[in-house]
């Protein structure tokens, strides 16, 4: 069912071109006193605050109408029975069955799930074990890198000390040189992490590396390559005898939760990577059995949606007010803009609507003094989404009321605004916010936080029929890259546009 020609939508935009597009928050407030509270929840882990949405109680119940009529509880309980939900590669998507515990669910997959996440939190500990190696190295690029980037840097926290982490994603030979330079052979594990492991840069990195490590007297490829990835036989060949595989069935953008984790597990251990694993799991079940009306990550992906489709923002600004969760934004980017980012839709029909919105973000308070003006002052109206943590990890005085006071007053000015008409320090106001509490930044409450992100981009994903879990849009750049490659070296520029001529040929010869 296309969501656009639902009644449900009809009446959307019915109720946008009365009173949705003049909807007031200041105005919400006044005449609703219990409005905190009705547009507030808890969830697993978190609290969120919707209040400061652009939202009444008439708009979620149509917004609820949508995803009734557009099946979303059957597209949600079709990924959760295995079906191939992924239809242009017959496939099934189970990321969540990472995190199903033992024993749960029938899925005939779930004991191989198990058993490699065992053998991989055993190595991980054997690793952590090891004082021989001082420094891991993770060479992977997108979902092989983004997520457990991530999580090592937001737990950092919880990592044991002494070790450290370096993540080499880029072709670009500096990423990789700058991190050699810094590494001794025989103190270093190298991680491959690839899904597929053919993707160009990584397979260049990999290649670099092992070349350095034979170059610098290093013997033992088997005790310092590790290979993360679905194609065991692949890594075979490339002389990587430990391997820790994973299923077709998980998206390299959904991850982080397989053996694309072992950094991760490295740096906290077994048993907090089991608490990553299990606070997303309490996500998957809030997802999976809470009335539509108190589940957050519907009720996230339905704004999602009026955003997008009725008020027409393009762009949604991730805050997280802890400096540790820096590299989110970055995350959640390729998590909902390479899901989400599609022009047509499960049978390649070409959508009349908008999807995926632009991602971007920076920690705050850094944000506020680089584009928060724009937020406040600018003539597009950018939803923010507050991610605060309760309990610092650190005992410093003073830092943290400041920190949280101005995440607080950031969204407070956001709706408030502040009147000088005509004047340069009029603010329009009206500007909406979510507002998410962490009680800490611990591994239960960083699944649960990712696992929320993720299905709500499934929910904004099926109302709007798209396969959330290919990409085919990114073959194309790495079809025209390959064929590119030599030419830079030839100077050949038989055939090419001219624009890229010309570029090709400064590059090349640098005239
Ligand atoms: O090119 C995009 C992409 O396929 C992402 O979807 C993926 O996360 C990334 O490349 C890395 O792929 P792989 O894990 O197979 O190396």
């Amino acid at each position: 069912m296309r969501c656009d020609r639902t009644a449900a939508w009809a009446a959307l935009q019915n109720h946008f071109e009365k009173v949705g597009h003049a909807f007031d928050l200041r105005q919400a407030f006044g005449a609703d006193p219990g409005r905190f509270a009705g547009f507030s929840q808890e969830a697993p882990h978190l609290f969120a605050d919707l209040s400061k949405n652009l939202v009444d109680a008439r708009t979620e119940a149509l917004l609820m109408d949508l995803a009734r009529e557009c099946g979303l509880e059957a597209q949600r309980d079709a990924m959760l029975a295995g079906a191939p939900i992924n239809n242009t590669e017959q496939r099934a998507v189970k990321h969540w069955l990472l995190r199903t515990p033992p024993g749960a669910g029938a899925d005939a997959d779930l004991a191989q799930v198990h058993a490699t996440l065992d053998a991989m939190l055993g190595y991980a500990e054997q690793v952590r074990g090891d004082a021989a190696i001082t420094d891991v190295v993770n060479i992977g690029i997108g979902g092989s890198d983004l997520g457990p980037q991530m999580a090592v840097v937001a737990l950092g926290a919880h990592a044991a000390s002494g070790r450290r982490f370096h993540f080499v994603s880029n072709v670009d030979g500096h990423e990789l040189d700058a991190v050699l330079r810094q590494v001794q052979p025989d103190r270093t594990l190298f991680l491959v992490a690839s899904k597929t492991f053919t993707t160009l840069e990584t397979m260049t990195n990999a290649r670099s590396a092992k070349a350095w490590f034979e170059a610098r007297g290093g013997r033992d490829i088997g005790r310092h390559f590790v290979a993360l990835t679905t194609n065991v036989g692949a890594a075979r060949e490339f002389g990587i005898t430990t391997t820790f595989g994973f299923w077709d069935w998980v998206g390299g953008r959904y991850s982080m939760w397989s053996a694309i984790g072992l950094p991760l597990a490295i740096a906290i251990g077994a048993d907090r990577f089991r608490e990553l694993l299990a606070g997303a799991h309490a996500m998957d079940r809030h997802f999976a059995t809470a009335p539509l009306e108190r589940n957050l990550p519907v009720r996230l992906g339905l704004l999602d949606v009026w955003y997008r489709n009725f008020h027409r923002f393009t762009s949604r600004s991730i805050a997280p007010y802890h400096s540790a969760l820096r590299r989110l934004p970055a995350y959640l980017q390729q998590l909902e803009m390479e899901s989400n980012g599609k022009r047509v839709d499960r049978d390649g029909r070409p959508l009349g609507f908008g999807t995926s919105p632009v991602l971007w973000g920076e920690p705050g308070t850094n944000g506020q003094h680089a584009y928060f003006q724009m937020l406040h002052q600018g003539t597009d109206v950018v939803p923010v989404e507050f991610i605060a943590v309760r309990e610092p990890a650190h005992a410093l005085p003073g830092h943290h009321e400041q920190l949280l006071a101005n995440a607080l007053a950031q969204a407070q000015a956001l709706m408030l605004g502040k009147a000088d008409p005509g004047g340069h320090e009029d603010f329009p106001g009206n500007r909406p916010s979510t507002f998410f509490v962490l009680e800490r930044l611990d591994p239960a409450a960083l699944g649960a936080l990712v696992a929320l992100y993720e299905h709500r981009v499934f929910v904004s994903g099926a109302l709007w029929g798209i396969n959330s879990y290919d990409q085919w849009g990114v073959e194309l750049g790495k079809v025209l890259a390959k064929d590119l490659a030599p030419r830079l070296a030839s100077g050949d520029t038989a055939g090419l546009d001219p624009s890229t001529a010309g570029l090709l040929q400064r590059l090349s010869t640098g005239r």
